[in-house]
């Protein structure tokens, strides 16, 4: 070490020592536990009565009004047509909102997770379906547990080793646990129909801790399908070899109380598939820019059907630059899917949210000039995982806070 470095160390080591009340040393890092996270709350949301407009921003909202209408809608359009709704919680995650969906006529909603079906049923939302299977020995365990304290819980199934394991972990939590099986429509999930899935159907009729309730199909692929022509007749195609499957498990004498599926696109098809009980409709409450692009049945080029009332709230933080107009809601509040948000009262306008904390607006023409701190109201781009990316929705009615709910399974994915 030369001299100079050695004073200059010296003299650090000095400098360190005489403001050693001022150092910072590092601690362990503490770990929490499950209660103390629980316990550390988010943000304060801003209490009911105030404006819409005077919320802080990104601001989740729902608009009351047209989140009822939606919702009786679809139920009396069901009703109609013979068939019941089981509603996709995995759309709102919001316990608030399942009940509001079961107290219209729903038979129970659906959950894509097993935590977001747990955190419902924590909530008094107890008629869960899961419609996605569970595979790991934990999550087994953990669905059968929920099993238990919820006698109406139905599990999806679709590959015979995940049903012996069911089974028994039936078994182990002293229970008979509730079982469907899922079909593929497509190749997303699901076993495919035929053979396969009648054998599946019936192992599950003669699993001892497991009673067959039926089957889904759920075809994902078809919601979005452009014109309603189009969607109609590929929803009835697709689902021809499932209809069968669900024809020869009912000519088996096995449980065929559940044929469900299908989803907003096509909640006005579904009644067309022979032995479909009900519709496991998700987005209609909400709506998005992905839906209203897919056509009605009345030949609109937009899907009027539900209304949007879904939207996030942003402010203007930058109006500086002619065309242009920069917010406060990126990515981390609108996602990167597109099509693009759309700004409500300003179709000249498109809203890129590609950068995380902001958006950007271009614009040719615009019905006003906005200035900076304006608010701008949002219609998602799509409604899921916008939701799953704030921690309460604010419910609006009139322009104004009547009630703040909390996105009861936001990050809910395990
Ligand atoms: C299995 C299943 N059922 C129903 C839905 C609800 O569909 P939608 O939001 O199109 O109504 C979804 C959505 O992804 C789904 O995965």
């Amino acid at each position: 070490m030369s001299n100079a470095s050695s004073s200059s160390r010296r003299a650090f080591l000095a400098t360190a020592a005489a403001g050693a009340a001022h150092v910072w040393i590092p601690r362990p890092l503490k770990g929490y536990s499950t209660a103390e996270v629980i316990a550390m709350t988010p943000v304060t949301p801003m209490g009911s009565g105030v404006s819409k407009w005077d919320l802080d921003t990104p601001a989740l909202c729902v608009d009351l009004d047209k989140l009822d209408a939606n919702i009786a809608k679809m139920q009396a359009a069901l009703r109609r047509n013979k068939l019941d709704s089981r509603p996709h919680a995995k759309t709102h995650k919001c316990a608030a909102i399942a009940k509001l969906q079961m107290s219209a006529g729903a038979i129970g909603i659906c959950a894509a997770k097993l935590s977001e079906a747990e955190a419902m049923v924590a909530q008094g939302v107890d008629k869960v379906c899961m419609t996605t299977g569970n595979l790991s020995p934990n999550k087994i365990r953990r669905a059968m547990q929920l099993r238990k304290q919820a006698k109406d819980f139905i599990q999806a199934v679709d590959y015979e080793p995940n049903a012996h394991d069911l089974s028994a972990a039936a078994k182990a939590a002293g229970v008979v646990a509730d079982v469907v099986i899922d079909v593929a429509v497509g190749t997303r999930s699901g076993i495919p129909a035929g053979e396969g899935a009648l054998a599946l159907a019936k192992l599950v009729d003669r699993l001892p801790n497991l009673r067959l309730r039926g089957m889904l199909s759920y075809d994902g692929g078809a919601q979005h399908i452009n014109t309603f022509a189009t969607r109609k007749e590929r929803t009835l195609k697709n689902i021809e070899e499932n209809a069968r499957t669900f024809e020869a498990m009912k000519k088996a004498g096995l449980n065929t109380e559940i044929f469900s599926g299908g989803g907003t696109g096509t909640y006005n098809v579904q009644h067309l598939v022979p032995g479909f009980t009900d519709v496991q409709v998700g987005s209609y409450v909400f709506m998005d820019m992905q839906y209203l692009a897919i056509g009605g049945e009345d030949g609109n080029a937009v899907y009027t059907d539900f209304a949007p009332s879904l939207t996030v709230l942003a402010t203007v933080v930058n109006n500086r630059f002619p065309g242009r107009l920069t917010t406060d809601a990126g990515a981390k509040a609108l996602t990167l899917n597109v099509p693009h948000a759309g700004v409500i009262g300003e179709p000249g306008m498109d809203y890129n949210a590609g950068s995380d904390e902001f958006g950007t607006i271009t614009f040719k023409a615009a019905s006003q000039t906005y200035q900076m701190g304006d608010r701008l109201e949002l219609i998602v781009p799509h409604c899921d995982p916008v939701v799953n990316l704030y921690d309460y929705i604010y419910g609006i009615r009139k322009d104004r806070v009547e009630v703040v709910w909390p996105v009861t399974a936001r990050g809910h994915s395990q």
